[in-house]
């Protein structure tokens, strides 16, 4: 049967021009992907090649959606294009709906799930009892960093001591012992291969840790101390920057992460005691 036509039947160049346009994005797009035209720097930890795996599996998953989702689209273009036909209505189709609800619930949830581990081995796992722990305090627009000295134990800190042209900028109480030894520095130095753990404080609003290299990034927030690892297995220098738009100058919010010997590491901690 030939069907009734209801006007003219429509030209068939915008369906085709479309569904050829479509084809051509999705190609350029997964380009841009496969060539790896802006490559992330090389991870320096295990748990940084952990995010970099479950990356590229995320990557896989919404690439092979987007894919499927585009050139269907460029075929459904072309395949149903006015050529005069009578629109029909589809009120839907339930086992369709269920099905493709599931497989994006599977695929999300078994996402998170696989991802657990390299997001949660930087926060929720204790450090080891041999980590080397390094404080690190955020304000508008710095950060610093401070060793508890030979005693191991950091000094107490009080925001009315908080003085920056008087030196102590993180506001060490000069009354308590423990803190004497306290060595308060503007990089942040760390021996290579051995669990860090960093106490992320800020004195104003929330500001970021982000250390591209160890695909590590946290917020430093007032009033708390958050505590995160990692072990560089790397020796170089990194850049610290800051990721929350934290005032006028937060684009220029950085500093540097040296990843040293263990031996160039002790020779720094000596010269830090060695200064009063
Ligand atoms: Cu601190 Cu942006």
């Amino acid at each position: 049967m030939s069907g009734t036509r209801y006007g003219a039947g429509g030209s068939a160049a915008p369906a085709l021009l479309l569904a050829i346009f479509l084809i051509l994005f999705v190609a350029a797009t997964v380009y841009l992907f496969a060539a790896q035209v802006y490559p992330a720097p090389p991870p320096i930890s295990h748990d940084a090649a952990l995010v970099d795996r479950q990356y590229n599996l995320t990557l896989c998953a919404a690439g092979i959606a987007f894919i499927l989702a585009q050139l269907g689209l460029a075929y459904a273009v072309w395949r149903f294009r006015d050529r005069g036909q009578r629109a029909r209505f589809i009120p839907g189709n339930v086992a369709l709906e269920v099905l493709w609800t599931c497989v994006t619930l599977i695929v999300f949830v078994g996402l998170g799930v696989l991802g657990r581990r390299a997001w949660a081995d930087a926060r929720f796992v204790p450090s080891p009892s041999n980590a080397v722990q390094i404080e690190v305090t955020t304000n508008q627009f710095v950060y610093t960093f401070r060793y508890p000295g030979p005693d191991g134990k950091f000094g107490r800190l009080d925001p009315s001591f908080i003085s920056a042209p008087a030196g102590n900028p993180l506001g060490l109480d000069p009354n308590d012992g423990a803190g004497r030894d306290d060595a308060v520095v503007a990089t942040l130095i760390v021996p290579v291969d051995r669990p860090i753990e960093l106490l992320l404080r800020s004195q104003d609003v929330i500001h970021n840790f982000f250390v591209r290299e160890l695909r590590l990034q946290q917020d430093a927030v007032p009033g708390m101390v958050i505590p995160v690892n990692f072990t560089a297995d790397r020796i170089g220098t990194f850049e610290i920057v800051c990721t929350q738009l934290c005032g006028l100058g937060h684009n220029n919010m950085h500093s540097l992460l040296r990843v040293v010997s263990q031996a160039d590491y002790d020779s720094f901690l000596r010269r830090q005691a060695a200064t009063p």
